[in-house]
């Protein structure tokens, strides 16, 4: 498969040399941390055909199945503080469309702040990961994409919830040319990541599905109901909630009302 993926990608591409490939692992996010310790460069790319133990936002866990998805992790080491980087992961979910619909032309959107989406459905989500090491910044991006799984597939609870790229473009997916894809879209975002911010996230404002409805927000043990304005530069969520006060949210779970089972 790594042979695969470097057939997809430009001889000249800066991350080629530093692929790595794993049949199985735990998570590619958790190697990728262990890596970035013992000093792997910027542009560190792992892939799995299988993760034992996937993981997604708030502590939950990613289903990785092998032979049916793409688990990436990619690490950053920018050159800047971390608070200019707050947008990182709203700036992930844009390269991650843009690889997407340069594959299967078609767009996904993005429900705020993670979440690959088609319809109402999840396509797959991003779990960015920050540590600091004598003062620098390391940035781990992780990526978990449904690529070729039938309804089926999926287990009995997230069948209504789940698709894949294969279901929703009803072509056979090649993984390797996605993997390829999504590597030169990151490598496209990071270089634009400082110097574009505006651009990047007036691209996430407009495929975000979260901006313009009713909103529901699970923080700290408190349920919260609202509507989501807009995203700001900085990735946080504008909300006017029930009670009359405006809020930019950066934490916490947002359910959007007819989506995920909240009716
Ligand atoms: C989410 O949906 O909350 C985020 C899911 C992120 C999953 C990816 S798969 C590759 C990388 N390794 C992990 O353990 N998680 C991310």
């Amino acid at each position: 498969m790594l042979q695969q993926i470097l057939d997809f990608l430009p001889e000249d591409h800066p991350w080629r040399g530093e692929i790595h490939w794993f049949d199985e692992t735990d998570s590619t996010n958790a190697q990728a941390k262990a890596l970035t310790l013992s000093g792997a460069p910027h542009g560190t790319v792992l892939i799995a055909d299988r993760q034992t133990a996937g993981r997604g936002r708030l502590g939950r866990s990613f289903q990785s199945p092998a032979g049916m998805g793409i688990y990436m992790s990619v690490l950053l080491r920018p050159q800047c503080p971390a608070d200019q980087l707050m947008h990182l992961t709203c700036a992930t979910a844009v390269a991650a469309c843009d690889a997407i619909e340069n594959s299967i032309q078609l767009r996904p959107g993005i429900k705020w702040t993670n979440d690959l989406v088609w319809g109402k459905k999840k396509l797959g989500g991003i779990l960015t990961e920050l540590i600091s090491i004598s003062g620098q910044t390391c940035v781990i991006i992780g990526i978990g994409l449904n690529c070729c799984q039938s309804a089926g597939d999926f287990p009995e609870d997230l069948r209504d919830m789940a698709c894949s790229l294969a279901m929703i473009s009803g072509r056979k997916i090649n993984r390797a040319a996605v993997a390829a894809q999504i590597i030169m879209a990151l490598s496209d975002m990071d270089a634009r990541l400082l110097s574009d911010k505006t651009a990047i996230m007036d691209i996430y404002r407009r495929d975000c599905i979260t901006v313009g409805k009713d909103i529901c927000l699970l923080r700290g043990g408190e349920v919260l109901y609202g509507h989501a304005h807009s995203v700001c530069d900085d990735g946080a969520l504008l909300v006017s909630f029930s009670d009359g006060h405006t809020e930019t949210v950066n934490s916490g779970e947002v359910s959007i009302r007819g989506m995920y089972g909240y009716v």
